[in-house]
């Protein structure tokens, strides 16, 4: 008898077939004469409901082992079922104890439990209603983006980790280094010069693949990357992790405008995928945790993204009436009181801002006929401000020289990133997405903690 996933049997099981689940007990029931559990094997929200009676061979000694948490097999035949909310049970013919769970202390109790107190047992989380669904809507969102753009022709370029560039240049690196701490004396410890530990050179852990990809768009056309990045930001905000995903496409031949264009195709695909296979998921979320979360989600898919320029987003802030705690003025940064006001308060959907002050972008933009603004490109959506950002980078080699030297950059420490631009340059653009804030914007959830398996952030990493 093949096992089968609790998710196939709730959707297409047929009375009378017989099945062998596997999975972790959620509930368990005793009534006279037989009993109730719910099977659940992460393969859906909603659990299996299981029958068992004395028919079972080993009924009494399983009984008393089938606590919430216990993991176990169960074979039998589906019948119909009488009771409300799922047409389908399981009748077990044959039971098997795995692993037991002491009711005693096993964390996970039949009632509601905080966030907060569900990051103290990040091992067992994922065993919850809540967790599961947004570890099964963040892998929907992986495969979503992957075969958006398998089905584009992008070639998936793995980037590295250990890199010796700052990318964004903000100083938010972890240092990488390789030395030995348990040969040196803890005195001499503090002396040490991390900073060119790397094997005697200096290396951080990368803060995006951008420059790596750029690279590969100069071989392949359209290229992206799909990995994890890492930022010293010690910021504890909802939005914020040291260690998080991100998915950056990059494309030679290409513009701001078709940067905006992919952008806002990509967002809509990875919607309408997730809607298409976590449909119990996500009616979940908009039940649970976050009531628009399906209006959302039908909004990205069917209107177009509002696309302004930064002066203007400058001027719609400027002009409305509300207070806010960073004063706004043409050159400013946009903080993220600004970016949900415009998005949440003001267009009420995702906002493609464009063309910001050179003064506040990284060195590799591309500067606009202006002088002053440079051709960049955020997506600011409702209730969680940045999601992407990306930009038409500077195919130029006087004007890329020219900006590195005034920002203070070494050229010698960019020199193939410049030899791109001597050898058949041509115009191209990228963006970066975070890969969590997409999971979190999808799923309504409100802190960026809940939406990744194991964060890392200047507070938290269990383990
Ligand atoms: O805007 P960022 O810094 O852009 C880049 O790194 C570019 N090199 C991307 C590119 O053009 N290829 O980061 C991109 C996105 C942000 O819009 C945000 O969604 C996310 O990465 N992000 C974070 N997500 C979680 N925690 C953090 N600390 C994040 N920092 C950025
Ligand atoms: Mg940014």
């Amino acid at each position: 008898m093949q096992t089968k996933r609790v998710r196939d049997i709730l959707r297409h099981g047929k009375p009378d077939e017989t099945v062998t689940i596997q999975g972790w007990v959620r509930t368990k029931r005793e009534l006279k004469e037989f009993a109730f559990m719910e099977v659940n094997d992460g393969s859906s929200l909603n659990s299996l409901q299981v029958v068992l009676d004395e028919s079972v061979p080993n009924y009494q000694d399983a009984l008393k082992l089938l606590n919430t948490g216990a993991s176990v097999e169960v074979s039998g035949t589906l019948v119909q079922s009488p009771g409300k909310g799922q047409n389908i049970e399981l009748k077990a013919a044959k039971v098997q104890v795995y692993g037991t769970s002491d009711p005693e202390t096993y964390p996970l109790q039949k009632k509601r439990h905080s966030f907060e107190f569900l990051r103290t047992i990040g091992h067992l989380r994922s065993r919850t209603n809540t967790l599961g669904a947004v570890m099964r809507v963040r892998n929907a969102c992986a495969t979503a983006i992957h075969k958006f753009f398998q089905e584009r022709d992008f070639i998936w370029i793995h980037t590295p980790i250990i890199t010796a560039s700052d990318c964004e240049g903000a100083g938010e690196l972890f240092t990488v280094t390789n030395f030995d701490l348990g040969k040196v004396p803890l005195d001499k410890q503090q002396k040490i010069d991390y900073t060119q530990d790397f094997f005697g050179k200096q290396a951080y852990l990368t803060v995006s693949g951008q420059l790596e990809a750029e690279v590969m768009a100069m071989a392949f056309q359209n290229v992206y990357t799909f990995g994890p990045t890492f930022r010293a930001e010690n910021s504890n905000t909802s939005r914020h992790l040291a260690e998080f995903w991100m998915v950056e496409p990059e494309m030679a031949f290409c513009d701001i405008e078709g940067d905006q264009d992919l952008a806002e195709e990509f967002l809509k695909y990875i919607f309408k995928y997730v809607l298409k296979t976590c449909p119990e998921d996500m009616e979940f979320f908009n039940k649970r945790i976050d009531k628009s979360v399906l209006e959302t989600a039908d909004n990205i898919i069917n209107n177009e993204f509002e696309r302004i320029t930064y002066t203007k987003a400058i001027e719609l802030l400027e002009k409305s009436n509300k207070k806010f705690e960073y004063a706004v003025e043409w050159g400013i940064d946009l903080q993220s009181e600004h970016e949900r006001y415009l998005a949440e308060e003001l267009f009420k959907k995702p906002l493609i801002v464009t063309n910001y002050p050179t003064g506040i972008k990284a060195f590799y933009m591309r500067l606009n006929d202006d002088n002053k603004t440079v051709a960049a490109m955020d997506v600011l959506a409702p209730k969680i401000g940045e999601i992407i950002g990306g930009s038409q980078r500077e195919e130029r080699l006087d004007i890329l020289e020219k900006r590195i030297n005034e920002m203070g950059i070494i050229p010698d420490d960019l020199w193939w990133y410049l030899d791109l631009r001597r050898y058949g340059t041509v115009p191209h653009a990228g963006f970066g997405l975070g890969f969590e804030r997409v999971v979190q914007f999808m799923t309504g959830m409100a802190n960026i903690r809940d939406v990744i398996p194991f964060p890392r952030t200047p507070l938290s990493a269990e383990f």
